[in-house]
């Protein structure tokens, strides 16, 4: 195995840098041309979802990559997501992803949020009315169908806090291979590793640079004077630095850029070294429940609120 690859619970290998594909503005052109420029620096770990919109790109743009013969399908990791509205039926939620993607099988498949909505509703911030119990145990079923039917080759969960891992460890007979969350340097998610980790459950990064640019994310991680100034002594730059301080705790991380210079800038991160010095230092940074809590938790309306225990579990 590379060492720029982890080994899952289930003996599928993942890059450990992930090219993320959410962009608000969802412009496929612009995606399409990201993953080309992306092929060609070494990326082969894609990241999308349903809700995201932009599994048709991804997937056009690995297809042609794949028949001009610049790639081989079994040495990329696709990645999609559950979205709430298919808890009902992860099968067909899948199978309409692969359709979108013009793919056979995916190489992970998460619940995107353990979140269960109508099966309906078709935004990413959906209406209070639009929301059902989940029932863990029956969505998860789903997802270990999807797996017996060799639709993916490996299943996870997404914004999942220790708690809600424990309750799935109760029934689940596949152990997720992964938990995608948010972490970077201010949300560190130290707890929810160790429970994982003691579960064999790999945590993958995502918003490792905090998501600038995104309504929950900013600046506030690669502006951070302790960032940029392990950056200058390394010779780096902050966002290199965050991505390898998540690649440090044994994480993957998902970084999304369609720039061809931050492309390369956070693909190189990999060789980037930090000392134990750097690392005491980001241990100190204050956590932020900032933004992303308080615009999905504290406002009671918010669709998200059954997710508080995540960020609990920061304390
Ligand atoms: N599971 C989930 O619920 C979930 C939630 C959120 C995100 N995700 C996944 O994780 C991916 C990444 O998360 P994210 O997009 O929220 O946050 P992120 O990767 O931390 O940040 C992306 C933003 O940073 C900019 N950027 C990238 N590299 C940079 C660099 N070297 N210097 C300065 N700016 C840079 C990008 O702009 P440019 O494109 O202009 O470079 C973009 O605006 C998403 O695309 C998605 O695939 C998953």
């Amino acid at each position: 195995m590379k060492n720029d690859q982890v080994r899952l619970n289930c003996g599928v290998t993942m890059p450990l840098i992930g090219l993320g594909t959410y962009s608000y503005q969802n412009d496929r052109k612009t995606t399409e041309s990201a993953i080309h420029m992306a092929l060609k620096m070494g990326y082969r770990h894609f990241d999308t979802a349903k809700i995201y919109g932009s599994e048709p790109a991804v997937g056009n743009a690995l297809k042609e990559a794949i028949s001009d013969r610049r790639v081989e399908r079994e040495d990329l990791f696709v990645t999609s997501k559950l979205w709430g509205s298919d808890h009902h039926d992860p099968v067909s939620g899948l199978k309409q992803t692969l359709r979108n993607l013009s793919m056979e099988y995916l190489d992970l498949y998460l619940v995107h949020w353990p979140v269960t909505l109508k099966p309906w509703a078709r935004f990413a911030v959906p209406n209070e009315d639009e929301f059902e119990k989940l029932d863990l145990e029956s969505t998860w079923a789903g997802m270990q169908k999807c797996l017996e039917l060799g639709l993916c080759r490996s299943i996870g969960v997404s914004n999942f806090s220790s708690k809600k891992i424990h309750t799935l460890l109760d029934f689940a007979s596949v152990t997720p291979a992964v938990n995608q969350v948010e972490m970077h340097p201010m949300w560190r998610q130290a707890k929810l590793r160790e429970v994982c980790g003691d579960h064999k459950i790999h945590v993958s990064a995502y918003s490792p640079l905090g998501g600038p640019g995104n309504s929950w994310g900013s600046t506030a991680v690669i502006d951070h004077p302790t960032i940029q100034s392990i950056a200058k002594e390394r010779k780096a730059t902050p966002p290199q630095v965050a991505l390898r301080w998540g690649l440090s705790k044994g994480s993957s991380v998902i970084v999304k850029s369609f720039n061809e210079i931050r492309l390369r800038e956070n693909f190189v991160a990999l060789d980037l070294k930090l000392d134990d010095h750097d690392f005491l230092q980001i241990d100190k940074l204050e956590q932020w429940k900032i933004m992303r809590g308080d615009f999905l938790c504290n406002d009671t309306t918010s669709p998200y609120k059954s997710i508080q225990d995540l960020w609990d579990d920061e304390i």
